[in-house]
């Protein structure tokens, strides 16, 4: 598998998957357009990749920086071959906990993010008549969990809007959706409950990388965690919120 003669747009590139997947991209040939808040951290990842690529910082939550983004990259004068959508936050945080100003600047940047990405970028691949539109949800999006918080809502948004990007844009472009279950970052070393088949952040990079030649839309794993999940989700509600109950009452 080889990215050669690519150029590949990641957003969330700074640390975590997103950085990860950076460097496996730039090991299989790809020319990265490097992207997240922390410019130094670019940078720095940029020089440990031999600085053959280019970094664009900006903040995905404010639309005019989003749309200031894409022209920059659009004014580099190269074709764009995919976009990668990974930037998010977290913080664990029950329901309970009512956190107004963190669960606004969560759902600017989980979900409207994504959504600004993708309206900053849609004419560019439709111009160029291909590319190829990343999103990152999350197994945490499929189906409500206690504990699940406003970041599985954000991420079941992100699920719900890539599909229907899917179902809407034209054939020419291809849209794919990434669900990873646990992966060791700063985002789960927050956590302090147990995170079954946790994935470093290489594996999940690995996985994503071959994911984006597949055929299939989802990117999703690892497969025995993700199937899990889904079989759950698929229950009629009276099983499947019983159950969820269940494991409130457990915990
Ligand atoms: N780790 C997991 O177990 C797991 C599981 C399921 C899904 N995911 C998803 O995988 C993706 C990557 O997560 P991760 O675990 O690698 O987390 P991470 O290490 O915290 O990385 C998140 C990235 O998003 C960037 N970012 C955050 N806010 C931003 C903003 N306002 N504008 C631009 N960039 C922003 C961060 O860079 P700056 O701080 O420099 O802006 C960073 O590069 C996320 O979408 C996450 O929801 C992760």
């Amino acid at each position: 598998m080889s990215f050669a003669g690519e150029y590949i747009w990641i957003i969330g590139a700074s640390c975590g998957i997103g950085e990860a997947l950076a460097r496996e991209l730039a090991a299989q040939g790809a020319t990265l357009i490097l992207s997240a808040r922390r410019e130094a951290e670019l940078e720095a990842l940029n020089a440990s990749l031999g600085g053959a690529h280019r970094v664009v910082p900006f903040d995905v939550a404010d639309s005019a920086q989003v749309q200031r983004a894409a022209e920059q990259v659009s004014g580099m004068g190269t074709r764009l071959d995919r976009v990668i959508f990974m930037a998010a936050i977290y913080r664990p945080e029950a329901i309970a906990a009512r956190d107004y100003a963190f669960t606004k600047q969560l759902v600017e940047v989980n979900l409207l993010g994504a959504i600004y990405m993708t309206y900053a970028v849609l004419p560019l691949f439709e111009q160029q008549r291909a590319g190829q539109m990343v999103l990152c949800g999350s197994v945490a999006g499929y189906t409500g969990l206690p504990g699940g918080q406003p970041y599985s809502a954000s991420k079941a948004g992100v699920i719900n809007f890539a599909e229907s990007l899917y179902a809407e844009v034209d054939n020419f472009i291809d849209v794919k959706l990434i669900n990873p279950g646990f992966v060791r970052t700063r985002i789960t070393d927050k956590n302090n409950f147990a995170m079954p088949m946790r994935l470093e952040p290489e594996q999940a990079a690995k996985a994503i990388a071959k994911g984006l030649k597949g055929r299939a839309f989802e990117i999703h794993f690892p497969k025995g965690f993700t199937y899990g999940v889904k079989g759950l989700h698929s229950l009629p509600y009276a099983i499947r919120l019983w159950l969820t109950r269940r494991m409130r009452d457990k915990a």
